[in-house]
């Protein structure tokens, strides 16, 4: 597993919609459900520049090829929050910058302390770029996950559409960040242990801390619950028990299993 950040710099690019046929959701609209899971994807998207900001404090941003790489991680996944909206903004649901600062200031107080927090960390330990790295990979991969269950829950040509090109651009960040994930693991057992350490004490599905629990634990019961839900989440299992000294953790089965 290998990336080429020149080719990523040369490929990367605002997800094009501008052929997408947003107007067939007036006559052929979303199930309620659907709408939900998209409410919660349009934040989580938009959210993306936020967790950049707790990345660049800490001392990955001493290394050109993450930050290129994030350069244009952040701008796509802006995108997606983009194209995401028109879906919402067709269905006249509230959508783009005014739901976002909406969403910014319902933040919990502990947000704040975000920065200082992995600044802190990363001061104590090397290793938290591994765990970056890991926590991406794991995010990208329930991601990619999600919008394809979405798809075919939604069974909608439009919709369907329109997220085939967004995985497409999140398959690239997970072959991002776990191929930095499967380096950085492989090289240091202390990096090991403080991943697993980490993923096994705080990580939660993406989005967790910034929407509301009962919403995490509607779109993971919905996308990955049931037996087709439940065989992708044990799918992105496997892919962790891959990663060095990972194995065994058992993330979205947990998470699954919270959420019930
Ligand atoms: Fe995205
Ligand atoms: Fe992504």
């Amino acid at each position: 597993m290998s990336f080429d950040i020149d080719t990523y710099q040369r490929i990367s690019a605002k997800l094009e919609v501008d052929d997408i046929d947003f107007s067939a959701f007036e006559t052929s609209p979303l199930a309620p459900d659907v709408l939900r899971c998209l409410r919660y994807m349009h934040d989580v998207e938009n959210h993306t520049v936020c967790y950049l900001r707790d990345i660049l404090v800490t001392r990955a941003h001493r290394d050109p090829e993450v930050t290129s790489f994030l350069t244009f991680w952040n701008y796509e996944e802006y995108w997606h929050g983009e194209a995401i909206a028109k879906v919402l903004a067709a269905h006249h649901e509230d959508a783009g910058s005014g739901r976002i600062a909406a969403l910014r200031q319902r933040l919990p107080k502990r947000d704040a302390w975000r920065p200082l927090t992995f600044q802190l960390a990363s001061a104590i330990t090397p290793h938290l770029t591994a765990v970056h790295m890991t926590w991406g990979a794991v995010n990208e991969w329930t991601t990619q996950a999600g919008y394809a269950r979405l798809a075919k829950l939604a069974d909608h040509p439009v919709l369907s559409e329109l997220l085939r090109r967004i995985m497409k651009q999140e398959g690239r960040h997970i072959d991002f960040y776990a191929s930095q994930a499967k380096s950085r693991l492989t090289d240091s057992r202390a990096a090991q242990r403080l991943t697993r350490w980490a993923l096994r004490r705080f990580w939660a599905p993406v989005g967790s801390g910034v929407m509301p629990d009962e919403e995490v634990h509607f779109l993971s019961t919905y996308l990955f619950g049931g037996e087709e839900g439940l065989s992708v989440a044990d799918r992105i299992d496997r892919r962790v028990d891959r990663l060095p000294g990972l194995q065994g953790l058992d993330l979205m089965r947990g998470a699954v299993a919270t959420a019930a």
